[in-house]
């Protein structure tokens, strides 16, 4: 038998786009971390499972070698580093923008802008490419909301429907990048188990360019 083969997913929007994608590649998981507690999920092919973890902690396990493969958002890549790993492949799922977005009105009248945001690092370099002086809050959720109370001018988030800003009052200011999720290899994985990693990208580009 094969040696086992571990893939990092995060539960919501990222495990439901991911599963069409792997069942192209035979590989269909038998829990649903939905309603299972269970972290390790077990697969059809009793050599490859599925490890359930926070999106901002999959680039950690791959680099590491706890997991062989994984699937990270670009933002999360951005943000916290994709040093140290491969990313052969944009899977084109979980597709949203990382916006600056604030009150109407846009950068007018703030002086030192009081930027808050859980993506800190991508939104230092998106403004000191700028030139533009900030002051940058970090925050770990409901983003929109600090500019509503005067704790910032602007949020740097990821906007999709664009439904959340409306709902709160925001408009988008500025465009940072396109977001999408990235399959994500560990390198000695690529090096060690390559003819079984290299066959599972291959499986998942034909899905993702639809064939
Ligand atoms: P988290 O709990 O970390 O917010 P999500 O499942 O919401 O986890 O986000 C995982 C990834 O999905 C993000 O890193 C991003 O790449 C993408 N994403 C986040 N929000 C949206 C959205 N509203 N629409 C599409 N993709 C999104
Ligand atoms: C994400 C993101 C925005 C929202 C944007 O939140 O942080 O708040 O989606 O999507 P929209 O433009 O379609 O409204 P998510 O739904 O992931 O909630 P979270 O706070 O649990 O991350
Ligand atoms: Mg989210």
């Amino acid at each position: 038998m094969s040696e086992t083969l571990t893939i990092a997913l995060s539960k919501g929007r990222i495990f439901k786009d991911t599963l069409p994608l792997l069942a192209a590649a035979d590989i269909v998981p038998v829990d649903d971390p939905e309603t299972s507690r269970k972290l390790i999920l077990d697969t059809n092919d009793p050599t490859i499972k599925l490890v359930i973890i926070r999106a901002t902690d999959v680039p950690t396990y791959v680099r590491y070698g706890a997991a062989d493969l994984g699937v990270a958002g670009k933002d999360v890549l951005m943000e916290n580093g994709g040093e140290g790993i491969y990313e052969p492949l944009d899977l084109r799922i979980a597709r949203c923008r990382l916006m600056v977005a604030g009150l109407p009105g846009g950068y007018e009248g703030a002086r030192r802008l009081r930027v808050a945001t859980k993506f800190v690092n991508a939104a230092r370099a998106h403004f000191a490419a700028q030139g533009r002086q900030v002051e940058v809050i970090k925050l770990y959720g409901s983003m929109e909301l600090a500019p509503l109370v005067g704790l910032a001018d602007c949020i740097v988030d990821l906007v999709d429907t664009g439904n959340t800003l409306r709902a709160n009052g925001l408009v988008p200011w500025e465009d940072i990048a396109d977001i999408s999720s990235r399959l994500i290899v560990n390198k000695a994985s690529m090096k060690m188990k390559h003819r079984r990693v290299q066959r599972i990208i291959e499986q998942l580009r034909r899905a993702v360019d639809g064939g």
